[in-house]
């Protein structure tokens, strides 16, 4: 408790304290950074940090909303790198000692080193090679007919609990289940715990901020530790009963080198691509069924051409991005867009920003369905990190908000939906709904179009 309140004054602690002079003092990220009600509609916000300059002054690092600035940092290995492993440089000595004393946290987090996100090459190459087979384009459509039946089981059950023109939460219900469900499967971990790993999804993912009020800080450690506890058991009982399934692959098998991973390797790799399996697609299916509901033509163009789904998902993605912003330490001096940046610095990535950056997509702020370039967001972050369930990601959104509004062409918001308090990702923790009449279960289902997977 004492170590734990240490971590949170020197890290959150100090920083809340630093964003909210920030906000006072009226600088637009840290306004963003500190006011929930400024996050719900955060756009107009993104807007002001938009000068014809590369960065802007952030709440405590430069911050960047431009597309090209953007991708040109994200590929850009040479000279930066991920920030979870120097999470301590940049703080006053003072606060490094502090943190020094308490020690790290007992548990991993989903951004903390070794997991791949948090890790520069050579060791991201190494964590990723090992994983990414199973989520390349062509395992993804072998899911496409499997997500489909776990889109119209849930459908199901929707329709039976919301029978009588009843509300029902399309988040909890749907949303938050098909991607939980379908990474579970895809992993090897037991479906019928799903719910409890959404509780601690949804405990842990405020980890991802920064500047965390005291008791979500302890919270997200409470939840964190469950989940590693959980893992390693789990990694455990599958290296004496391996199975057929991803993580069972990477408890058994050998690196190239002869090396096997680590315990610590295997869990943050575990906890990472499970975490991100749902704590993303969630948010992606929820804010389309939002954006759907908010523009009735668009709903009418897709209806009457299917095959423009895939093409909305990618639509979705860039207007509403499930994760917010990213960011890079500059790991040597260096200069971006003219613009020296020295060695150590932190610049902040806004790609929602990125998303709605005029100079590449016409009329920005406009949900258009049939936009040419819409897949050209960096929704997905660009670079050896690009998402390694993007693919996935894009078939679960289709297949998901597909299903939905073909099964109910009537589906209709009941009351207003209750975003996330998050500040990376985006997305609503309740949406509620009324259904509307069914299409009878003998008309055809969705059937796979192309282009996505
Ligand atoms: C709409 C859904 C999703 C969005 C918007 C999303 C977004 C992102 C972004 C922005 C990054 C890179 C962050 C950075 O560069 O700092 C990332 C990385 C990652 N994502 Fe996703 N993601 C989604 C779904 C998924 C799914 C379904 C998986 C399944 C396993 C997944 C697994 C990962 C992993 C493992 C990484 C780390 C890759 C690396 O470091 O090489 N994501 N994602």
């Amino acid at each position: 408790m004492v170590r734990s309140a240490v971590r949170w004054a020197a890290t959150h602690g100090a920083m809340r304290l630093a964003i909210r002079a920030r906000a006072r003092q009226g600088n637009a990220d840290a306004e963003i950074l500190f006011d929930p009600a400024v996050r719900e509609d955060p756009y107009e916000h993104y807007e002001r940090l938009r000068t014809d300059q590369p960065f802007t002054a952030g709440a405590f690092a430069r911050v960047s909303v431009h597309h090209a600035v953007c991708t040109e940092v994200l590929r850009d290995h040479e000279h930066f790198g991920q920030i979870g492993g120097n999470r301590t440089e940049g703080l006053p000595p003072v606060l490094q000692r502090a943190l020094r004393l308490a020690g790290p946290r007992p548990s991993i987090g989903p951004i903390d080193p070794p997991s791949m996100l948090a890790v520069d090459q050579p060791e991201h190459t190494r964590y990723r090679r090992l994983v990414s087979r199973a989520f390349s384009a062509r395992a993804v459509a072998h899911l496409r007919e499997r997500t489909g039946q776990i889109a119209a089981e849930l459908l199901d059950d929707l329709e039976r609990e919301a029978g009588h023109g009843r509300p029902v939460d399309l988040v909890a219900r749907y949303a938050s289940l098909l991607p939980v469900t379908v990474i579970s499967e895809m992993l090897g971990v037991p479906v019928s715990m799903r719910r409890q790993f959404l509780a601690w999804g949804d405990g842990a993912t405020p980890s991802l901020d920064m500047g965390l009020p005291w008791s979500t800080h302890r919270s997200v450690e409470r939840n964190l530790g469950e989940l590693d506890a959980w893992f390693r058991g789990h990694l455990r009982r599958l290296r004496q009963h391996p199975g057929e399934d991803l993580l069972s692959t990477l408890v058994t098998s050998a690196d190239d080198d002869g090396s096997e991973l680590t315990e610590q390797e295997l869990v943050a790799t575990a906890a990472l691509v499970f975490g991100a399996g749902f704590e993303t697609t969630v948010n992606l299916i929820g804010n389309g069924a939002g954006l759907l509901f908010a523009h009735p033509g668009q709903r009418r163009l897709l209806a009457e051409d299917p095959s423009l789904w895939p093409n909305a998902v990618d639509e979705v993605l860039r207007l509403e991005s499930p994760v917010q912003r990213t960011g890079r330490r500059a790991m040597r001096d260096t200069t971006v867009a003219g613009v020296p940046v020295a060695q150590g610095d932190l610049v902040l990535l806004v790609l929602a920003a990125a998303n709605r950056d005029p100079r590449v997509f016409p009329d920005p702020h406009v949900f258009d369905v049939t936009r040419p370039n819409a897949r050209d967001h960096v929704a997905f972050s660009s670079g050896i990190h690009f998402c390694l369930g993007a693919a996935l990601a894009r078939m679960e959104g289709e297949v998901a908000l597909r299903a939905l509004f073909e099964r109910f062409p009537d589906l209709a918001p009941a009351g207003t939906g209750h975003r996330r308090g998050t500040i990376i990702l985006r997305g609503y923790e309740s949406l509620p709904v009324t259904l509307g009449r069914p299409v009878p279960a003998s008309a055809p289902p969705a059937e796979a179009s192309t282009g996505s997977g």
